[in-house]
């Protein structure tokens, strides 16, 4: 969604600012624009389209201050526009804010505002924030103090989300940014400072960055940076040193960050495996430490997130209830928070967020706590928001995920959970432990087999050449192939805009078989010998009435009239979608690559959702 980039140093702004932006563009947008403070005042450039589009706008070459604010928008309240992209100035030109987030009181701030006077020139709730800052501004004095105390007040009236960033023409040495469930970093260089809504965007320049936390407020100058609580308190807070390196960040040689993150997946369940997992070990959480008896009092685990993340909860929910003999229940975030379900302390809730900024996810993780049921959220962003919320934090070691398609985030949170079921059931201690073991060393191999798959594309390629001009295909599977099914249906409508279903192979009787007609393509996975003969089964009941069908399987299975027939390596079926995802992620990928669309970057779609 929306992202900000701020930058105050010595050197020219604009360049900066707008890099950041390109660096931000995987989160999804629909207009982009700065504002410098410039000799003779702020100066504002923004239109609807693209970043790059702000390279050919007049005098953008001219901007000389180094000081500036920048901002790529999805469009919430009025339409991609010029006027309504950021940033957004007070009636006097005084101040220049950038806002992500959703203020959910601003028309009654806009009436109010409107009552004293102030003109708005845009529709988005954004605009009220400049012209109350200069509405308690205009009664201080014109310091930083006066400039600290009206961006306090302001926040006090702001009900919703946001995090923001301000400039203002009578202060050019100083910078103020805030936040609330919406993300904000800082990062420090030498004798400058860096704002952005995530790390990634900002890694070529520092690799140093403070993390604000809601309801706090920075205050940046050149060569120093202090942070308030919202009622301007001091507050002390550790520079984090990121490891991530900006090759990380980059396409290293691939056409796309979508491919190069499948690609990436044996290393990323490599590290996400990490020490977690050693030959002859039990499975190791320093993050956690739960008793045997906690676990025993547990009646029920929710695992509650939104999209892909949900998907990965589907494909664990049979190894988590199967190794901890306890109800899962996998819940949608935005499902969750709205249906009043039983929580109390002995519910354990896990969050599954790859950004860790998803707002219903982040909601619905409040819901538990203020039931006290204990909370664990699984994030891939280190210090992001649901890590700062949730009792306890375990880290995917994915690396960064920029296309807007997850792939690697996805297969990472299989691993870490199907981990950290071993790692409850090896306190419980009522498993078999021969049958822990066989699990984890199942495990252990799953970076080789992953490889392996990724070593000869050729057919998925080929497949997708054959028919990516259709408009409806379906996915079906039983037990842990139909989670995967269903992640391979949003992965393939994502990014190809192709309509399909996923379907529980044995409810096509049910109801759908009736849309399968001639030439129509059925995707069926097969990994789990007790359900392959099954599906098989199915397989024939749609080839019978004229479908093409594509095999993914890891079983022996007898060539029946199928188009095609993708062999992957064996594994248990408890951990299998970690690999029979694989050529899936191919498959939406060579379509959408076929019809020529932007894969990284869908349509409508944002990386991180972070309005509800
Ligand atoms: O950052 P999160 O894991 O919380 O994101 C959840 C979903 O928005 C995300 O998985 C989405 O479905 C992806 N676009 C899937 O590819």
């Amino acid at each position: 969604m929306c992202g900000i980039v701020g930058y105050i140093g010595l050197k020219k702004a604009s360049p900066i600012l707008i890099d950041g932006l390109l660096k931000l563009e995987y989160r999804g947008y629909d207009s982009a624009g700065i504002a410098t403070i410039e000799k003779n005042g702020i100066k504002t450039m923004k239109d609807k389209g693209r970043v790059r589009n702000l390279y050919d706008l007049d005098g953008i070459n001219d901007l000389e201050g180094t000081i500036g604010i920048a901002h790529t928008r999805w469009a919430t309240h009025g339409k991609p526009s010029k006027e309504n992209s950021h940033p957004h100035m007070d009636g006097t030109k005084t101040f220049a804010v950038v806002h992500n987030g959703i203020i959910e009181n601003y028309q009654e701030l806009r009436e109010s505002l409107e009552e004293k006077g102030y003109k708005f020139l845009s529709a988005t709730d954004t605009e009220v924030i400049p012209n109350l800052i200069y509405d308690y501004y205009k009664n201080e004095e014109k310091n930083e103090t006066g400039l600290l105390k009206a961006v306090s007040s302001t926040i006090k009236d702001l009900k919703g989300s946001y995090a923001i960033s301000i400039i203002c023409k009578d202060l050019p040495d100083i910078m103020i940014v805030a936040r609330k469930d919406s993300p904000l970093v800082v990062g420090k260089g030498i004798n400058e400072y860096y704002v952005s809504s995530d790390i990634p965007a900002m890694l070529s320049y520092t690799k140093q960055f403070y993390l604000l936390n809601d309801g706090e407020i920075a205050k940046l100058s050149r060569n120093n940076v202090s942070f308030y609580n919202i009622n301007l308190e001091d507050v002390s807070k550790d520079l984090k040193d990121i490891d991530w390196d900006v090759s990380s960040c980059e396409k290293d040689g691939y056409e796309d960050y979508m491919l190069k993150e499948i690609f990436e997946q044996p290393t990323a369940i490599r590290e996400t495996i990490g020490s977690r997992l050693k030959n002859n070990e039990k499975v190791n959480f320093d993050e956690i430490n739960f008793s045997k008896e906690y676990l025993k009092s547990l009646n029920h685990i929710y695992l509650v997130a939104c999209g892909t993340a949900m998907h990965a909860g589907l494909a664990v929910k049979p190894i988590l209830e199967k190794l901890c003999h306890t109800n899962v229940t996998v819940d949608i975030a935005s499902e969750f928070r709205y249906r009043d379900p039983l929580l109390d302390e002995h519910t354990l809730c896990i969050y599954i967020s790859q950004s860790g900024e998803t707002a219903d996810t982040i909601a619905a993780l409040k819901l538990a706590k203020s039931k006290n049921a204990k909370t664990i959220a699984i994030s891939n962003v280190i210090g992001s928001s649901i890590t700062r919320e949730a009792d306890y934090t375990i880290y995917t070691h994915a690396g960064p995920e920029i296309a807007v398609a997850s792939t690697k985030a996805y297969t990472c949170q299989i691993i870490l959970l199907s981990l950290l079921s071993i790692y409850f059931a090896e306190i419980l201690e009522i498993e078999d432990t021969k049958f822990l073991n066989s699990l984890k060393e199942e495990i252990l191999l799953l970076p080789k087999k992953a490889l392996n798959i990724l070593n000869d594309t050729s057919k998925i390629k080929n497949f997708a050449h054959k028919i990516y001009k259709e408009h409806d295909m379906f996915f079906i599977g039983r037990g842990s192939d139909y989670s995967v099914s269903m992640e391979a249906s949003l992965k393939l409508k994502e990014i190809s805009y192709i309509h399909s279903e996923a379907y529980a192979a044995g409810e096509l009787k049910h109801g759908p078989i009736a849309l399968i007609e001639n030439g129509i393509t059925v995707i069926g996975i097969l990994t789990d010998p007790n359900l392959v003969e099954k599906t098989v089964s199915n397989l024939q009941e749609v080839i019978t009435r004229g479908a093409k069908v594509l095999v993914i399987t890891n079983q022996e299975i007898e060539s029946k009239n199928y188009e095609e027939i993708i062999n992957i390596p064996s594994a248990n079926p408890l951990i299998s979608p970690v690999l029979s995802i694989i050529p899936l992620q191919l498959f939406s990928y060579y379509i959408s690559k076929e019809k020529g669309l932007d894969v990284d970057k869908p349509r409508n779609l944002a990386k991180s959702v972070t309005v509800e």
